[in-house]
This record gives C-alpha cells, structure tokens and sequence, in this order.
C-alpha cells in the first residue's frame, strides 16, 4: 500500500511496488489526463509533478511518491494561467502531447516566472509533439509568462476643495 497526495487529496493505492505512476494514476486512480505515449521517458506525454518537480510517471514507481504532493493537468484546476494561454494561442492540434507540454510548462515558470526563448526552449526540449505544434506552444508559454503591465493609479473622481 501507497499513500500520497494526488490534487490536493490523500489517495491509497495498492500493487506491486514497481507499476508505474502513470498506470496508477490512469488506471486505479481514474485521471486520463496524463497520457501515455512511449513508456520509456523519451516523449513527456506523462509528465506530472511531484513535490513541484516534472517527472515522466511512465519511469517512476507509484511507490516512489509515498508521502509526496502529485499534481496531475486536472489538479491545474482549469484556470491556471498556462492553460488560458493555450487557448488563446490555439497550441493543440491532435492535443495528445498537451497535458505532458502544459505540465512541463508550469513546472519551468515555477522556477523561472519569467523565462527566456533559451529557457523555453530548454526546458520543453524533451517533451515531443508528433503534430509539430511547436510554435505555438512556445508562443502559449510566452503569452503565459509575459510581465504584467503596472496596474494604473486609480483616477481621481472627485476635485478637492480650494
Ligand atoms: S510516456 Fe512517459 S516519457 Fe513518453
Ligand atoms: S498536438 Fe498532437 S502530438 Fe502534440
């Protein structure tokens, strides 16, 4: 029996000390979002964070995370920045690679709010994308990443005496 927090929550799971986290998390679990693409660490479709860490759940055992914090796309939440950016830069095609990209993504501005084309380039350099959506989702993580402007000082309503 492992224990770890999956979202938030703290999930159970039984099996043999070496299936992978992507399968438990797939399988007895019940999140799809993680996606399975070579099970050999070479695509990033399965990348999940633990403990604020992109790892590929494909290479990793479920028993490897007892008492760690795993977040999966779902526990994003749908809202996280990274994700509207997505959508505004249109970065899926087929989307089967997008949870794994998205994921690798947050986990860089984490580290790196505001990362350079370098940056971007070196961090999502082992996650594939088979439609060569690449351009697009950099754009996503530069849109996501970009500095805000300065909010403007409220404007004056009302004229003070003389
Ligand atoms: S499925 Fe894990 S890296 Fe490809
Ligand atoms: S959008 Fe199709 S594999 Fe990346």
């Amino acid at each position: 029996m492992t224990s770890f927090q999956l979202n938030g929550r703290t999930v159970q799971v039984e099996g043999p000390d070496d299936a992978p986290l992507l399968w438990v998390i797939r399988d007895q679990l019940g999140l799809k979002g993680t996606k399975f693409g070579c099970g050999i660490g070479q695509c990033g479709a399965c990348t999940v964070h633990v403990d604020g860490q992109a790892i590929r759940s494909c290479l990793t055992p479920a028993s490897a995370v007892a008492g760690s914090k795993v977040t999966t796309i779902e526990g994003l939440g749908g809202s996280h920045p990274l994700q509207k950016a997505w959508v505004e830069a249109q970065a899926p095609q087929c989307g089967y690679c997008q949870s794994g990209q998205i994921m690798q993504a947050a986990a860089l501005l984490k580290s790196t709010p505001h990362p350079s084309d370098a940056d971007i380039e070196a961090a999502m350099n082992g996650n594939l994308c088979r439609c060569m959506a690449y351009v697009r989702i950099k754009k996503a993580i530069k849109l996501a990443s970009a500095p805000k402007p300065a909010a403007k000082p409220a404007a004056k309503t009302a004229r003070a005496k003389a």
